[in-house]
């Protein structure tokens, strides 16, 4: 894929502008970057605190081949990407938490938010797929909602960190996966990173909400739990919380 940059010093949240842009047309591969986002979005309403200066926000415009029912797996295989890039740039491994973070010990320092638009016939016309990573601490630190959970790469990478590099690498193997997305080959490396698997958690809303065991991710990157009265169920969507 080709790659066509658009950078700002503040944008309201890079994945608002580029589902705009979208819809005017912007080709696959247009990058949305910004050192701040005012309204930075997160996943189920949450929003996502994009300091100046302490992070990198984009967005990647993409207009996918496949049918609609893969869309889910854009997230997934972005949070491979991302563990890869940080691996490559950095040798340190991190964990993914279903289905959307990316955790070092115990904390988030990575979010991701995928948005789609579909067309009359439910095709998809576009994903906007948003990536946010904390690298350095904010000043006066982050929100307290988040402070207990919250972490950034600088915390744990000794390296300098060159947010364009790490950028341009998490792109480069986004790009390697996407052009197979549909034939999962990354979902095994998705589960072996997980925090999730095989942990006590708690899933936070729908019908199953409450305690719960995570035995698995099964080949739609659906979270596999056994719920109280020891049914199985396949969560597609929502959240789990993890007691570390
Ligand atoms: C989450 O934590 O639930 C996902 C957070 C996604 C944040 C990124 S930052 C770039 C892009 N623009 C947004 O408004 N959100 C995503």
């Amino acid at each position: 894929m080709k790659f066509f940059y658009t950078h700002r010093e503040t944008s309201p949240s890079t994945n608002q502008e580029l589902k705009k842009m979208a819809k005017e047309y912007a080709p696959e591969g247009t990058v949305f970057i910004a050192d701040h986002q005012t309204n930075g979005r997160g996943r189920l309403g949450k929003s996502f605190y994009s300091p100046k200066g302490n992070g990198v926000y984009f967005s990647l415009l993409l207009r996918p081949k496949f049918q609609a029912e893969y869309a889910p797996l854009i997230t997934v295989a972005a949070a491979v990407a991302v563990r890869r890039a940080i691996h490559t740039l950095f040798q340190i491994d991190t964990e993914i938490k279903w289905v959307n973070d990316l955790y070092f010990d115990g904390k988030k320092f990575c979010g991701i938010l995928t948005e789609s638009g579909f067309g009359k016939n439910g095709e998809m016309e576009y994903a906007v797929l948003g990536i946010g990573i904390n690298v350095t601490a904010p000043e006066g630190g982050y929100p307290e909602e988040f402070s207990f959970k919250t972490t950034h790469l600088s915390d744990f990478v000794q390296e300098e960190i060159k947010k364009t590099t790490l950028i341009e690498e998490i792109l480069k193997e986004f790009d390697g996966i996407y052009q197979n997305l549909t034939q999962k080959a990354y979902l095994e490396e998705y589960k072996a990173a997980s925090c999730v698997i095989g942990k006590e958690i708690k899933i936070l809303s729908g019908a199953h909400k409450g305690s719960a065991y995570a035995v698995d991710i099964d080949e739609n990157a659906n979270l596999v739990c056994r719920v109280k009265n020891g049914e199985m169920v396949a969560l597609s969507t929502g959240d789990v919380s993890i007691h570390l």
